[in-house]
């Protein structure tokens, strides 16, 4: 198996193979059944920043297969704070792994990383540049809810929204977007967190109608809305972050009054849950197209889709079956 670092070293067809596995997933998952193709192997999930869904995901993915989960949380619990570089943490860890989850806040920390590593590597996240683990499972969301009313990914209006700037995650899912067929995609943001012109390139050269906007009305009648939080680790300090909070709310008013009436409500969460930030207001909570909680559950399937054909035992799941017994 290869690390997965980028997104961009996907094509379409790989990507339709990882949703086709993630969607075998499903009885796994769901405790219809258990698989136990991955056991005896080593997870060693190494989290240098934190985290909720990515880390404890990729742990439960693991362990749904059958395997073993070690975990570091935080750079001054591990060698790093004593000024060990990168690649021989790698190279040690590597030894005691069959294969590694990182986060790190550091952009191409998680690259530099890799290339001390004798196992396979996988990007939980470094600093602004991608999340592709996340990009896969949002793309897995988008097919899975589209899927209710008979729609695919080609064609489809999707407004991506916020911190477009520093979101990690929209830079990731652009690339992946970019796959595939006469989308429409609103970039909506303030003006100074815009989606970077190296990502809007992507899109544009792909084919893509790209429209960029700091207006909701008339923007967000769309299949997919999915909104994105300030990050404000991202920026110099936290008085230049709050002066964003705010600015694009999405509500339950807002949903009413701008949304189509069966738009997806997407957010890769955390969602800031300060009443001033107020992104996504829990308002939403009980609208069905509210994707966020299934979200985050097909982080599940898909990291469990990434072990297995990393580790290349995508073809064995069913050999390794058991009955549920509790
Ligand atoms: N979506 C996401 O990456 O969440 P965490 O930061 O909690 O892992």
């Amino acid at each position: 198996g290869s690390h997965i670092l980028s997104v961009s070293q996907f094509d379409r067809d790989s990507v339709s193979r990882i949703l086709e596995v993630a969607q075998a997933m499903i009885p796994y998952a769901s405790r219809q059944k258990r698989c136990h193709v991955l056991e005896g192997a080593i997870l060693n999930n190494l989290f240098f920043e934190p985290s909720t869904r990515t880390r404890i995901s990729f742990g439960t993915a693991f362990q749904l297969l059958g395997g073993f989960v070690h975990e570091t949380v935080g750079q001054e619990s591990s060698s790093l704070s004593k000024g060990e570089s990168l690649f021989d943490t790698a190279r040690v860890i590597s030894g005691y792994s069959d294969v590694i989850a990182m986060r790190h806040p550091d952009m191409h920390s998680v690259a530099e990383f890799s290339k001390g590593s004798t196992v396979p590597v996988i990007n939980g996240g470094d600093g602004a540049n991608e999340h592709p683990t996340q990009a896969l499972l949002d793309l897995f969301t988008i097919q899975a809810e589209m899927s209710r009313f008979d729609k695919g990914i080609d064609g489809l209006n999707i407004v991506l929204m916020g911190d477009l700037k520093h979101g990690r995650t929209v830079h990731s899912l652009s690339r992946l977007l970019s796959l595939y067929k006469n989308l429409t995609i609103t970039l909506l943001s303030p003006k100074e967190l815009q989606m970077p012109a190296y990502i809007v390139d992507v899109l544009t050269n792909a084919g893509h109608k790209v429209n960029i906007t700091q207006t909701m009305a008339g923007n967000l009648n769309s299949d997919v809305v999915y909104q994105t939080r300030i990050q404000q680790e991202r920026f110099t300090s936290l008085a230049e972050a709050e002066q964003y909070r705010g600015h694009f709310s999405l509500n339950k008013s807002v949903y009413q009054q701008y949304c189509k009436e069966h738009t997806v409500i997407m957010h890769p969460l955390p969602r800031d849950a300060r009443p001033e930030a107020n992104e996504l207001d829990i308002d939403l909570n009980d609208n069905s197209n509210l994707a966020i909680f299934r979200q985050a559950q097909n982080g599940v399937l898909v990291r469990m889709a990434l072990f297995a054909l990393t580790l290349g035992v995508d073809e064995k799941l069913t050999q390794y079956e058991k009955e549920v017994t509790w």
